[in-house]
């Protein structure tokens, strides 16, 4: 709940195009928690809104600024991602990065906050303050595997002026096999949506006061 009491709403983007597979059973996880401390959670997958990689604007924006690619990505943009009080991002690895998709909802933002579509100003205020967090399904186990796609959403959500909440990452290969995983992802992924709008954030500057421990 926020200060006015009305339930925080949590965005769960799904990147893979397995709607059985380990990002989506992770990303349920994290549906469950945030619904279980009463945040309005909503699960999409990218899939149903993508069809398209980012074009060159100034031959595919159409006369009144709007993007002419035939896909549903404005209705995610709008109806979505940008009243979301905070985003969980799910992706499988593939080869050290993130799926297309995933990559692709980044890429196409750059039409909507860009200078030359009308509202661009508007659109990058409201993708500013957001929460986001990370959630990753690999084949291999070793701690490096998502390295390269925490950097990449730690620096798009320093770039937006969020706050990066957390990283769950999950070995499975076959569908639904994370929740064999011995480090136990889903209960990991059950508590980021638990806690993803309470849990403790800090990233210090020179000028920020701060205590000399950091819990209670
Ligand atoms: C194109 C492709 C590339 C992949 N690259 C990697 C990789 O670099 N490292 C890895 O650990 N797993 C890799 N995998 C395995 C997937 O990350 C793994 O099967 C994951 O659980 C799939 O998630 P999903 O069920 O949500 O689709 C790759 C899979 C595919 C299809």
């Amino acid at each position: 709940m926020d200060e006015h009491n009305t339930p925080q709403r949590l965005l769960i983007l799904v990147g893979s195009p397995r709607r059985d597979g380990n990002s989506a059973t992770l990303g349920e996880a994290v549906r469950a928690g945030a619904e279980a401390a009463g945040s309005e959670a909503t699960l999409l997958y990218l899939d149903d809104y993508l069809q398209h990689f980012l074009g060159d604007c100034r031959r595919c924006r159409r006369e009144d600024g709007e993007c002419s690619l035939q896909d549903n990505f404005r209705s995610l943009l709008f109806d979505h991602f940008l009243p979301a009080d905070g985003v969980v991002f799910c992706s499988p690895v593939y080869w050290y990065g993130p799926s297309a998709q995933m990559k692709a909802f980044f890429d196409r933002g750059f039409c909507y906050y860009a200078a030359s579509y009308p509202q661009g100003a508007s659109v990058l205020a409201r993708m500013a303050g957001k929460r986001i967090g990370l959630v990753l399904a690999s084949e291999e186990t070793y701690p490096g595997v998502g390295l390269g796609i925490i950097h990449q959403v730690q620096e798009y959500t320093r770039y937006i002026e969020g706050a990066f909440v957390g990283v769950v990452q999950g070995a499975g290969n076959r569908r639904g096999e994370v929740r064999h995983d011995p480090r136990q992802p889903l209960v990991e992924a059950r508590k980021l949506g638990e806690h993803f709008f309470t849990r403790h954030y800090s990233d210090y500057r020179l000028a920020t006061v701060r205590k000399t421990q950091v819990w209670n």
